[in-house]
């Protein structure tokens, strides 16, 4: 009996979901960051390293096709979008011409950018360039209306960070904390940029615990997590809170979501296996001590039990993890996205 109250319940929860998300007039939804979210615009990038457009990549797509994410399948982007009612994840920027491009800047595009960070940011510039597009199409009133009701997702930071701890003999790194000074007023400029573009849904994902990466483990003896890129992490975390209470405080109409990807992280780790993660060390693709050593190589063999790794290869998480990580933010608690969740974000139409 309480396990058909508790399917029913399930049932009941799926519709309102999706009634929801039919319901809500977010009309187009705009993606910004790092290989996180990019779905392919590093494929139009020849003097980029950061690839995924071979496989074992993709594997789990649809045709297993190597789309240029850094997965065994889709990412958080992807799911995000279609948990906000779209039957497409948003093309990437760099793969549209001049005929497609406005027909999809009216439902969304992604300029998320693998290796990209807050210090070196393209996204916002070709934000830009679509802005002046749309608004020559369908003149200023028209584009302000579309941008101020549709979402804008950021997943970025880690590989600010990740560079910062790279050893680098030719640079002087300055301490950290101003570092993260640095970083943060970098951040609140981009955000505030994106206000002045028309924003004012803005959904924001903040680093991980990057120490735990296999790469970063790998550099561990004990096979620990390295703990200074965690704490990094989670001090970005602590800055970030207080940009988005200041612009908010100081910019009229923006609404904001916070994910805290350093706290659902952590908590795959506490509940592993509640979410069916056996492996949470290893990548699934890759060689070296905990897969973590070498990237995921072209036509190299991944393991076979993916859906049981937290890590598809030495950066990036599964498919599932995602998948698992998108759901969080669209519909977790304050403890893993505040002031409001992204389905929040995306309902209010106001
Ligand atoms: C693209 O479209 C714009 C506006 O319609 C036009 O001004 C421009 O010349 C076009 N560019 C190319 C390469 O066709
Ligand atoms: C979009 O804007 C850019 C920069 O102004 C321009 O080069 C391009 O042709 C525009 N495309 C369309 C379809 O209007
Ligand atoms: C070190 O940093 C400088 C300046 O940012 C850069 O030009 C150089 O390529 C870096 N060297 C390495 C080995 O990463
Ligand atoms: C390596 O991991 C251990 C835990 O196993 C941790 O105590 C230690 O601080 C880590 N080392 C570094 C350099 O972060
Ligand atoms: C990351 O490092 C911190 C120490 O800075 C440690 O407390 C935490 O447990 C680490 N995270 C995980 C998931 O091991
Ligand atoms: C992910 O999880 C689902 C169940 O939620 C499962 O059907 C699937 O096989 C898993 N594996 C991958 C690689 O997505």
């Amino acid at each position: 009996m309480e396990v058909k109250i508790a399917q029913l319940l399930t049932v009941i929860s799926m519709i309102v979901l999706v009634l929801v998300a039919v319901d809500a007039s977010v009309p187009a939804v705009f993606i910004f960051g790092d290989s996180t979210a990019d779905v392919g615009n590093n494929n139009f990038l020849p003097a980029s390293k950061a690839k995924a457009n071979f496989p074992p990549y993709g594997i789990d797509f649809v045709q297993s096709r190597a789309t240029g994410r850094f997965s065994n399948g889709l990412n958080s982007a992807d799911f995000l979008a279609k948990m906000m009612g779209f039957k497409r994840s948003p093309p990437p920027f760099l793969s549209l011409t001049n005929n497609t491009l406005l027909k999809h800047a009216r439902r969304g595009i992604n300029f998320a950018s693998g290796g990209s960070g807050i210090l070196d940011t393209t996204g916002s510039i070709y934000g830009q360039t679509v802005r002046a597009n749309l608004t020559a199409h369908m003149g200023t009133t028209a584009t302000e209306k579309l941008l101020e009701k549709s979402i804008f997702l950021i997943s970025t930071g880690s590989n600010d960070i990740l560079d910062y701890f790279t050893p680098n003999g030719s640079v002087n790194r300055p301490p950290m904390t101003a570092f993260l000074s640095t970083l943060s007023i970098t951040y609140k400029g981009h955000l505030r940029q994106l206000y002045n573009l028309g924003a004012r849904k803005i959904g924001v994902i903040s680093i991980p615990p990057i120490g735990c990466c296999p790469s970063q483990r790998s550099l561990n003896d004990t096979g620990g997590c390295l703990e200074v890129l965690n704490e990094s992490a989670r001090a970005f975390y602590i800055a970030t809170v207080a940009i988005m209470k200041d612009l908010s405080g100081e910019l009229k109409g923006l609404k904001y979501s916070l994910g805290n990807a350093y706290e659902m992280v952590i908590n795959f780790f506490r509940n592993a296996l509640k979410f069916g993660f056996t492996e949470l060390k290893s990548a699934c693709c890759g060689a070296g001590k905990f897969n973590g050593e070498s990237p995921c190589l072209p036509f190299s063999s991944p393991c076979s039990a993916r859906e049981k790794h937290l890590f598809w290869d030495l950066f990036h998480p599964t498919q599932n993890a995602s998948k698992i990580a998108a759901q969080t933010l669209f519909s977790g608690s304050h403890e893993f996205v505040t002031p409001i969740n992204f389905g929040q974000l995306a309902e209010g139409c106001s």
